[in-house]
């Protein structure tokens, strides 16, 4: 076979068979279709598109590429959660001790962030001593010590995919569905869970700015994982302002132990006992309630245990950032918009986030809201305190927050947090 016929072919509109698939995304995991072949018909892929079985087909051959981990040893059921990713999304943090603390097994590979959303593991990295990388077998230790594990992915897990997403990075290729839905069902089937639940993001601050393209990719990719055997859900989440009142790493840590803690921001609370109810569920166990397991500290306990299991203290002090600034309210009334890509985006230059993969993060630097939209505010009332290891950073956020907020005389319609299911 060769990668210039199968490039033609999916440029002309065809479809790709299923041995082409498998050919093209075994050599290039090899090295033998190089990267510019590739990326031509990643690009031919984003313009015209795939079909379900050739959508299928690419996400099997990427899982073949690499490792299947197996949790099959375990006595309890199995069960993760996904998010496309948005501004304060830190709900993976206080939800895996959660699901744990109800009866399921939480092995969670995560990334890192890159532009305006956070990443998983660099939020737990603040803590003093955590680590990320785990061998096979320091992953199912710490699953049997603490019932949950949130990790990064080794090298041998859907390789193909690695590459490609790096490749798609810098080719103009990311926003393709077909290609989405893979990249990220390649790697949860090889993780080797039992029960899914996808947290789509739609608004600003998300991937996916609308709900018509978010119901596609959820769709799609609740068809990926159950073909592969995975009971899987998707909910599809507001996005279109931040998620609870941190943005940024050390802060979101904080307000994800508030939660654990009982306390925490009321969207944040509804949102991560709502997931953990799917999670339940999907996995098959009844009978616990999750808001409980917050309520009686079970779900505290469980986050100790698996902060400790990564080499992290869980007592220690977080770090912070040595400069804050305040941004006050000009005139009173309701806070009617805040928009999530622009506090992600001021988050990212306040120096949360990086612009290249190796860059690292400021581990204390974000934004904290002070008012969230339908809140009501006194004229000079602060309404978000930046955060930052250096004064100059500041100029450039408050930039990045022009036009992102309005103050008005009544409320504004905005996205319900949970706007619909898709099984
Ligand atoms: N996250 C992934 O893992 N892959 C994508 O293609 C997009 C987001």
């Amino acid at each position: 076979m060769d990668a210039i016929e199968i490039i033609r072919a999916k440029r002309d509109r065809g479809e790709l068979t299923t041995a082409q698939i498998d050919w093209v995304i075994s050599a290039y995991t090899r090295g033998e279709v190089a990267d510019e072949q590739m990326s031509a018909l990643a690009m031919a892929i984003l313009l015209n598109g795939m079909n379900r079985r050739e959508i299928a087909d690419w996400t099997q051959a990427m899982i073949r590429s690499g490792e299947r981990m197996d949790w099959s040893m375990l006595d309890r059921p199995t069960a993760d959660k996904h998010s496309t990713g948005g501004v304060g999304d830190k709900i993976t943090l206080p939800l895996a001790p959660l699901v744990a603390a109800c009866g399921a097994y939480v092995p969670q590979l995560s990334g890192r962030g890159l532009g305006h959303t956070g990443g998983t593991l660099d939020k737990l990295e603040s803590i003093p001593g955590w680590r990320a990388s785990l061998s096979n077998d320091e992953m199912l230790h710490v699953l049997r010590t603490a019932g949950a594990v949130v990790c990064a992915a080794g090298s041998g897990l859907a390789p193909a995919d690695k590459k490609l997403y790096a490749l798609r990075d810098v080719t103009g290729t990311v926003e393709s569905i077909p290609l989405i839905a893979s990249s990220i069902m390649s790697k949860k089937i090889a993780e080797g869970t039992g029960a899914l639940v996808l947290d789509v993001k739609v608004g600003s601050g998300a991937f996916m700015k609308t709900e018509e393209t978010a119901r596609e990719l959820a769709e799609t990719m609740v068809a990926l994982g159950t073909d592969a055997g995975v009971r899987t859900v998707a909910l599809l989440t507001a996005m279109d302002r931040p998620l609870g009142r941190a943005v940024g790493n050390a802060l979101e840590v904080s307000e994800s132990v508030e939660v654990l803690a009982g306390g925490g921001p009321s969207d944040v609370v509804e949102l991560t006992v709502r997931l953990a109810r799917e999670m339940l569920e999907a996995a098959g166990i009844s009978g616990k309630d999750p808001a409980e397991a917050l309520a009686d500290g079970s779900a505290m306990d469980v986050w100790r245990r698996m902060v400790a299991a990564q080499g992290g203290d869980p007592d220690a002090l977080l770090p912070r950032a040595a400069e804050t600034m305040t941004v006050e309210a000009a005139e009173p009334g309701v806070l009617t918009r805040l928009d999530a890509y622009a506090v992600g985006l001021a988050a990212w230059r306040l120096g949360a986030g990086r612009a290249r993969k190796e860059d690292p993060v400021a581990p204390g630097a974000g934004v904290v809201l002070h008012a969230k939209p339908g809140d009501l505010v006194r004229a000079g009332q602060p309404l978000m305190t930046l955060h930052a290891d250096d004064t100059g950073r500041f100029a450039r956020a408050l930039e990045a927050l022009e036009g992102a907020y309005a103050v008005g005389p009544s409320t504004a319609p905005q996205l319900p947090l949970v706007i619909d299911r898709v099984t």
